[in-house]
């Protein structure tokens, strides 16, 4: 049970219950991340979850031991597990200890990180912390940022600050470009600021997935002749279906002629910056006026946490800044309130796990792992392209390869991607990974991502050997022609679709 203080706090926890609590959670923790027997993913049925958790919450306080062991037992076991070795699904998702405890120390001090004032010290660091990103990615002294909870987020922040810098309120005429891969949060982002379907153009893209500048320079000249104002293009750098690159260059020569913003979504993609080949890729990104990062993708935090970074430090607080009179206290000369950059006025302290990661370790460690998922990704292109069984659908690009079996007994397209679909569910029963599947170019593809800092050589190749070549037999019964789709896991990150955006009846996202 809870020990008092002695203060008479309801609330209160006496020091060495603390420490006792802390030792105990910290065991049942590494017990649980050291555990290789824990398959990536283990889904349970919603009538399974409330049988497990639903209830009231108890009037009077539960033994700290009990209420781990139910954690352990009852929620923590049905999640995915993004730092597996074989999780190669979506965009994975694999932290470091020392980024949770940096998360810990953020959450136990419950850090306000919205005010210098209040915490001169953690926005300094935050203020440090984008200044590495800046660096990293090739942005001027002058450029500023923001931590924001994730990709949706920057994005929705970067298109604030188009709009308020290039024309402030919002207009029927004003009209913004994305590519039929674009991530579907800028499409929400869009929708939230106020642009309706029409006022969002969805590019086809060319044979690598990529905007075509031409056809977007078409598409802002059609704009301008019927009196619309072209404001912004979200270009992507990786994007979530093949880990294209859109033309950085010429996009931002483009839109620097025309007066729009160039907005580049590298929210999975932007911290290949770390490595030789990535730079290489990513020329270009400096150009841009805003940047979406996501530290939780390729930077290997725990969740959450996004960046924005902006060319002109000066528009975030264009967008964003007020000081309301309660806020008074809180302004003096030259300091920072993180509050005056985003939509966040109370926000937690998220640079401390990015610092004490990269303190502990040091940069030449995430650029080592950033290194080894772009070689490991090499090795499955590799073995796509020399086994006969196996097709390239797109592209390899930044860790995300699309290939699918040819199943060359299967009487028609279709139930190639129902054996296709049959077999990401094979593999995800046979515990020994897990990958996602998308759509490239109308068919069924599956999707490996290659960013995890646990996966070795050894680990792609069992995957492949699996993918390659598990009998149809041992498969899971294919899915009924059409619905294919819905196979496997379930889709977390829809690009937007090439037909022009429209709410669905269900209020569904783009
Ligand atoms: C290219 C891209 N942009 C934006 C997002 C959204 O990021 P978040 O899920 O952190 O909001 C994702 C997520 O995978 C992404 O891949």
């Amino acid at each position: 049970m809870r020990e008092a203080d002695g203060n008479g706090d309801p609330l209160g926890v006496d020091p060495e219950a603390m420490r006792a609590y802390g030792y105990r959670t910290v065991d049942m923790l590494v017990q649980r991340l050291c555990d290789r027997s824990i398959p990536p993913l283990r889904r349970a049925s919603p009538q399974e979850m409330r049988d497990r958790l639903s209830g009231p919450p108890p009037a009077a306080g539960q033994d700290f031991d009990a209420i781990l062991a139910r954690l352990d037992r009852d929620v923590l076991p049905f999640m995915s597990r993004g730092d597996h070795p074989g999780f190669f699904a979506f965009i994975p998702f694999c932290g470091t200890w020392p980024g949770a405890l940096g998360d810990f120390i953020a959450s136990a001090c419950n850090i306000y990180a919205g005010s210098w004032m209040e915490s001169a010290g953690p926005t300094q660091l935050e203020l440090e912390v984008l200044a590495w990103f800046k660096q990293w990615i090739g942005y001027p002294a002058g450029a500023g940022g923001v931590l924001v909870d994730g990709g949706s987020a920057a994005n929705l922040t970067a298109l604030a600050c188009a709009r308020e810098t290039l024309v402030g309120d919002m207009s029927a005429d004003l009209v913004g470009y994305v590519s039929d891969q674009a991530h579907s949060s800028l499409a929400r982002s869009a929708r939230v600021l106020g642009f309706r379907p029409e006022q969002l153009r969805v590019l086809p893209t060319d044979a690598r997935f990529r905007i075509d500048p031409r056809i977007l320079a078409a598409a802002m000249d059609a704009d301008v002749r019927a009196g619309r104002r072209p404001l912004f293009v979200a270009a992507t750098a990786g994007t979530t279906n093949t880990g294209a690159v859109d033309p950085l260059t010429p996009l931002s020569q483009l839109c620097r002629e025309r007066g729009v913003w160039l907005h580049v979504d590298a929210a999975y993609g932007g911290f290949a910056v770390l490595t030789e080949r990535g730079r290489e890729l990513l020329r270009g990104l400096d150009a841009a006026d805003s940047v979406t990062l996501d530290p939780h993708k390729w930077l290997y935090q725990p969740y959450e946490c996004g960046a924005l970074l902006v060319r002109d430090d000066s528009v975030l607080r264009t967008a964003f800044q007020m000081t309301p009179d309660y806020l008074q206290d809180c302004c003096a000369g030259d300091e920072t309130n993180l509050s005056d950059r985003g939509l966040q006025l109370t926000r937690s302290a998220r640079a401390l796990k990015v610092w004490v990661s990269l303190q502990y370790f040091g940069v030449d460690a995430f650029t080592a792992a950033v290194d080894r998922s772009l070689d490991l990704a090499e090795r499955v292109r590799e073995r796509v392209d020399a086994a006969d069984a196996l097709e390239l659908t797109a592209p390899a690009s930044l860790g995300v390869i699309c290939f699918r079996r040819r199943f060359p007994g299967a009487a028609n397209e279709d139930e190639v991607d129902a054996h296709n679909a049959a077999l990401v569910v094979a593999l995800e029963q046979s515990g020994l990974g897990l990958v996602s599947s998308t759509i490239v170019n109308g068919r069924y593809t599956l999707r490996v991502c290659v960013l995890n800092h646990t996966t070795g050589a050894d680990d792609v190749d069992r995957l492949m050997d699996f993918l390659q070549s598990a009998e149809p037999t041992t498969l899971a019964a294919p899915a009924a022609a059409g619905t294919v789709a819905l196979a496997g896991a379930c889709q977390r990150d829809h690009p937007i679709p090439a037909t022009p955006l429209r709410r669905r009846s269900n209020g569904g996202g783009g």
